[in-house]
């Protein structure tokens, strides 16, 4: 199988930015662990960062035909977005929703997502360790 890492707004900053919520690891790093977890298990791993919207929406078009799963991270998107939505709804792809924090301790505006409908599953609140399970869970997926 072939998955998509894909990282929304300000995951660019991963390591620096408020570390005591997001935790200290790096999006290179995270990227680097994701991929050698999908390797030993026979798959492989593309990654794609964009503080853009409309960068995401290509990125998962562009998925159709080669990927097999997308592993999601796409920061404040998650609460605002309809065409990232209509994007994961249009593909025939699983898509699983990350988030590093707990986005239901935190402010009202993140306790919504309007691409979990559309997401096979989410992921929140485990920290980076997230990536790496919504990996296990696409490659162990039946059926794809
Ligand atoms: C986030 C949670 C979002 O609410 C926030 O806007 C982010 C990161 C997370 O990984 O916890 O950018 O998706």
């Amino acid at each position: 199988k072939q998955l998509l890492l894909l990282n929304g707004p300000n995951l660019n900053l991963l390591g620096k930015r408020e570390p005591d919520i997001y935790g200290a690891t790096t999006l290179k790093d995270v990227e680097q662990e994701v991929r050698t977890f999908v390797e030993d298990r026979g798959g492989t791993m593309k990654s794609y960062q964009s503080n853009h919207e409309g960068g995401l929406i290509d990125a998962i078009q562009e998925a159709r035909g080669t990927i097999d799963g997308i592993i999601f991270n796409p920061g404040a998107y998650t609460h605002t977005s309809i065409a990232l939505r209509d994007a994961i709804a249009s593909v025939d792809i699983p898509v699983v929703e990350v988030h590093i924090s707990n986005v239901h301790q935190r402010e009202e505006f993140r306790h919504t997502s309007l691409l979990a409908p559309v997401c096979v599953g989410q992921i929140v609140g485990l920290g980076t360790a997230g990536y790496q399970l919504a990996a296990q869970a696409l490659l162990e997926r039946k059926g794809e």
